[in-house]
C-alpha cells in the first residue's frame, strides 16, 4: 500500500486541525549545551513550515540523547526549541513536560499556525518500553493532544527519519491510532535509499569507515553483491588488516570479529579494498608524534589514526569513476587536524565524482558532521542523510518499523 504524503494531508486541509509531527531533533551538544551541528533541525523545517503556514495547530515530539526514562535537565529540548524558532522564523513554545498538565494546557491553547514542542519524549519511560501496552498508552496520550474540541482525531506526520528504525511510541504506535502521513524529510530519505538498493547506475562504490566492524557487518554483507567496490577505512580497517595476518600495533581491534572479517575477505576479496598505508601515532592526541607507514608495517606500540596518502590516491581513483556512491563513516580521527586528510581526501573525491554526474549519498552521523566540520560544500553531494543508524538498517535490507507502519 502506498504511503500518504504531506501533500495529501495539505490537500485534505489542515486549517485549525491538530497535527502531531515526529521529528528527529537529536543534535549534538557541546559541554555548555550549545548545538554543534544543527543539520537535523534545519532538515525538519520544511514539513513544520508547510503545516504551520497552512494553519495547522502543530505539536512536535522529538528526543534528545538517551535519558533514562525520566526528566533530566541535561537532555532538555530547550536549546533545540530556541534553534528551531530561529530556523522556522516563528516562535516555538516548549512544554515543560511530555504529555502532562503543561503539555495539555498548551496544546489546548494553540491557535492556527502555532507550533508547540513537547519536552524530550524519552523523559517518559513508556516511549522505549518493550511492553506494547505501555507504548500504546503513551501514544494515546500523544494522540489526545491533537484531538479536536469536538473529539475529531488529529493527524500524525512521521518526519523523524533518523529514528524510523526504532519501534517506539512516538514513531510507531501513534501511527496505529491516527491518520498518518510521511513528512517531506522521510519521503526524500526513503526515495534516495531506494535508489541505492535498486538499480543505481554503475560503477557503484561504497565507502565505509568508523570504529566498529560489527556496526557495518550487515551492510557489507548486503551491499557486497550490489556494489562494484567497498572501500574500507577508519578504525574498522584494522580488524580487516589483522584478519590478513598483519600486525596492527596498538590500533583499534575487534578481536571477536577477526574470523568474520577473514570470511568476508575470502568471499568478497575482489570487491573489498583496504588501505595500503596508514598514519600511525604514538598516542591518541591532536599533537601526537606521527609517521606514515605501509599498512602491514605498523610498529608495535603505535596506533593507526588515519589512512595514508597512497590509500587516498587509490580510493580516489576508484571513486572518480563511480556513478553511484554511498559513504558512511570517517576514514580517520578527523576531529584532529593531523588525522583529517584521509576523510577529507575521500570526501573530495566523492565531490569530484558528483560534479561529473554521480549520485552520491552521505549516510548521516559522523560522516555528515565531518562534511560540515571540514568545511566541505554540502551541495557537493547529491544527498546528506539525517539518519545514521536508520540509513544503515535500510541498506542492510531490514524492515524499518516507522516506515512499515505508514504503509498500513
Ligand atoms: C540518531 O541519533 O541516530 C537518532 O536520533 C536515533 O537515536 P537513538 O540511536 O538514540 O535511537
Amino acid at each position: 500500500m502506498a504511503i500518504n504524503s504531506l501533500s495529501d494531508l495539505l490537500a485534505e486541509g489542515v486549517e485549525g486541525r491538530g497535527v502531531l509531527v515526529r521529528s528527529d531533533l537529536n543534535v549534538p551538544l557541546d559541554d555548555n549545551g550549545n548545538i554543534t551541528d544543527p543539520g537535523r533541525i534545519i532538515a525538519s523545517v520544511p514539513t513544520l513550515k508547510a503545516l504551520a503556514e497552512a494553519g495547522a495547530k502543530v505539536v512536535v515530539t522529538a528526543h534528545l540523547g538517551r535519558p533514562k526514562g525520566e526528566p533530566d535537565p541535561k537532555f532538555s529540548l530547550a536549546p533545540v526549541a530556541a534553534a528551531l524558532s530561529e530556523q522556522l522564523g516563528r516562535h516555538v513554545q516548549l512544554a515543560g513536560d511530555v504529555v502532562g498538565t503543561d503539555a495539555l494546557a498548551r496544546a489546548e491553547g494553540l491557535t492556527d499556525g502555532d507550533v508547540l514542542l513537547l519536552e524530550n519524549i524519552r523523559f517518559d519511560a513508556r516511549e522505549t518500553s518493550k511492553d506494547d501496552a505501555e507504548r500504546l498508552a503513551l501514544a494515546k496520550a500523544l494522540a489526545g493532544l491533537v484531538e479536536g474540541a469536538d473529539g475529531t482525531p488529529g493527524a500524525f506526520v512521521s518526519d523523524g527519519f533518523g529514528v524510523v528504525h526504532r519501534k517506539q511510541a512516538s514513531v510507531y504506535d501513534v501511527a496505529t491510532l491516527l491518520p498518518h502521513y510521511a513528512g517531506t524529510l522521510v519521503a526524500t530519505e526513503v526515495k534516495v535509499l531506494e535508489q541505492l538498493t535498486s538499480a543505481g547506475e554503475r560503477p557503484y562504490a561504497v565507502v565505509l569507515g568508523g570504529s566498529k566492524v560489527s556496526d557495518k557487518l550487515a551492510v557489507i554483507e548486503n551491499l557486497a553483491t550490489k556494489a562494484d567496490s567497498i572501500v574500507i577505512g577508519g578504525g574498522m580497517c584494522f580488524t580487516f588488516l589483522a584478519a590478513q595476518g598483519v600486525s596492527v600495533g596498538s590500533s583499534l581491534l575487534q578481536e571477536e570479529m577477526l574470523d568474520t572479517c577473514r570470511h568476508l575477505l575470502e568471499k568478497y576479496g575482489d570487491v573489498i579494498h583496504l588501505p595500503v598505508d596508514i598514519v600511525a601515532a604514538d598516542r591518541f592526541a591532536a599533537d601526537a608524534n606521527t609517521e606514515t607507514v605501509a599498512a602491514d608495517q605498523i610498529p608495535d606500540g603505535k596506533m593507526g589514526l588515519d589512512i595514508g596518502p597512497e590509500s587516498v590516491k587509490r580510493f580516489a581513483a576508484l571513486l572518480s569513476n563511480a556513478k553511484t556512491v554511498f559513504w558512511n563513516g570517517p576514514m580517520g580521527v578527523f576531529e584532529f587536524e593531523a588525522f583529517a586528510a584521509g576523510t577529507k581526501g575521500v570526501a573530495e573525491a566523492i565531490i569530484g565524482a558528483t560534479g561529473k554526474g554521480a549520485f552520491s549519498v552521505v549516510g548521516g552521523g559522523d560522516s555528515a558532521a565531518a562534511v560540515r566540520l571540514l568545511g566541505l560544500p554540502e551541495d557537493g553531494f547529491s544527498h546528506i542523510s539525517t539518519g545514521g543508524g536508520a540509513s544503515l538498517e535500510y541498506l542492510e535490507g531490514k524492515t524499518l518499523p516507522g516506515i512499515d507502519v505508514l504503509e498500513s
